[in-house]
């Protein structure tokens, strides 16, 4: 994906301390941008993820005709809503990202005109047909290429449909969503597992009537969205790092602030307690998304298990937790988390080969992984396999550990968080070798 540069050299580093707001939450960005270019009227997004992936979905809005304007973290959308999108005049390209490939292709359901998603080499690897099967079965065309990218969408009127989601995603629920708010009808979706809840939370700002009732939510088709304003919290994946190198290192005490409380991203901070680890949560306030402060100190950590029920509230974080679980004592288990296996890349087996060569005892599960935890980790030669959360991952594992680590291909952090190694630097009050 992005050009290779010379492996990234981590030494190990004495403490991590500081005091840091974080860039905005990607996952609330991409949809904030997605539903201002669906609404009518202008949107407004303040701290707008710096992510490499959230350029991508504006790239994409401005492709099928919406104004997008960007001053830094600010962005400002104008759209005539979804009835004014054409037909892009070229493929759309969602690069890395699978949230906007996904949630796009529910937007374009229901617009009548053809138009082909693709992304880079990650992203032509992972599965689509899961966004397109409830499509075609509200009436939309869709075709995938062997189950993934190049998508083909020929796009029209569709109809509502009750979706029982075979396996919990976000991603797939969200764009069953919003092709439900262009059907004939109410669509309902049914997750397995709570997945993150932010479209649900953030369409009702749009002017969008929206029905939650346990796991089930529903949308009338034929509403008209409204732009409005969206000022986005702190990214909790993002966070996860951060915690996690200030809980491995010694003399460390990390304070994160305006950062995203949601319980549907924050599992991490209860599995970390869990293993021992001190992290305190203050929720400042409460909606439309819980915003607090987060800090953590280091801690003696030992091995758990996650519960399966929770593993879609921290499916981002498992890399983090790895790392933890190398640190700790004690073995570290968790499993029903498949879906690890067709993120950016296989990252049970990305964690497995890059903990492994730190000298961390990792057994893949087909659905998980087990960590024997030893207390250290020695490091080495790691490759990130173009995976922004591999990584971090493994930078804050080398941040920790007794020697130094390489890490080919860690520029793929600009992909969530570009000014991840500027954090590392500031809070170790050294360079990380770049
Ligand atoms: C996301 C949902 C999750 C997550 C991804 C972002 C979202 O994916 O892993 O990083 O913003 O909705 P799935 O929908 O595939 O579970």
């Amino acid at each position: 994906m992005l050009p290779s540069a010379p492996a990234l050299k981590i030494t190990p580093a004495r403490s991590f301390r500081g005091r840091f707001r974080l860039p905005g939450d990607k996952s609330i960005s991409h949809r904030a941008a997605l539903f201002g270019g669906m609404a009518r009227g202008r949107t407004t997004v303040e701290n707008y993820s710096q992510a490499a992936d959230c350029a991508s979905t504006l790239a994409c809005l401005r492709a099928l005709g919406v104004a997008v304007a960007r001053d830094g973290a600010r962005v400002s959308i104008e759209s005539g809503g979804l009835a004014a999108w054409h037909a892009p005049a070229a493929v759309l390209d969602c690069e890395n990202s699978g949230s906007t490939i996904r949630m796009l292709a529910g937007a374009l359901a229901g617009r009548p005109f053809r138009s082909v998603l693709t992304g880079d080499e990650s992203l032509r690897r992972r599965p689509v047909e899961r966004v397109a099967a409830p499509l075609r079965l509200m009436g939309a065309t869709l075709a995938s290429t062997d189950g993934k990218p190049p998508l083909t969408i020929d796009g029209g009127r569709l109809h509502a449909i009750e979706y029982a989601l075979p396996v919990a995603s976000a991603q797939v629920k969200t764009a069953v969503l919003l092709a439900g708010l262009q059907a004939e009808g109410e669509t309902g979706v049914t997750e397995p597992f709570p997945s993150r809840d932010h479209t649900e939370r953030m369409l009702p700002s749009f002017g969008v009537s929206l029905v939650r009732d346990g796991r089930r939510a529903s949308v009338r088709g034929g509403q008209q969205m409204r732009g409005t304003h969206v000022a986005v919290p702190g990214d909790a994946s993002s966070a996860a790092f951060l915690v996690v190198a200030a809980l491995v290192l010694p003399d460390s005490e990390v304070r994160l602030e305006h950062v995203l409380l949601s319980p549907t991203r924050t599992a991490f901070v209860a599995a970390l307690r869990q293993m021992g680890g001190d992290v305190a949560v203050t929720l400042e306030s409460e909606t439309p998304e819980p915003v607090g402060t987060i800090v953590a100190r280091s801690s003696a950590l030992r091995g758990t298990s996650v519960d399966p029920a929770v593993v879609p509230a921290l499916i981002d974080e498992v890399p983090a937790l790895a790392v933890a679980a190398a640190f700790a004592e004690g073995t570290f288990t968790v499993t029903d988390a498949k879906e690890l296996r067709v993120k950016e890349s296989d990252r049970i087996a990305a964690l497995a080969e890059g903990l492994g060569a730190m000298g961390a005892s990792v057994r893949e599960l087909p659905d998980g992984l087990v960590v024997e935890g030893r207390g250290r980790l020695a490091g080495g030669a790691v490759r990130s396999h173009g995976d922004h959360r591999i990584a971090m991952a493994l930078a804050v594992a080398g941040l920790a550990a007794a020697g130094p680590t390489e890490v080919e291909g860690a520029d793929c952090v600009a992909v969530s968080f570009p000014s991840f190694f500027d954090v590392l630097a500031e809070a170790t009050g050294e360079a990380t070798g770049r």
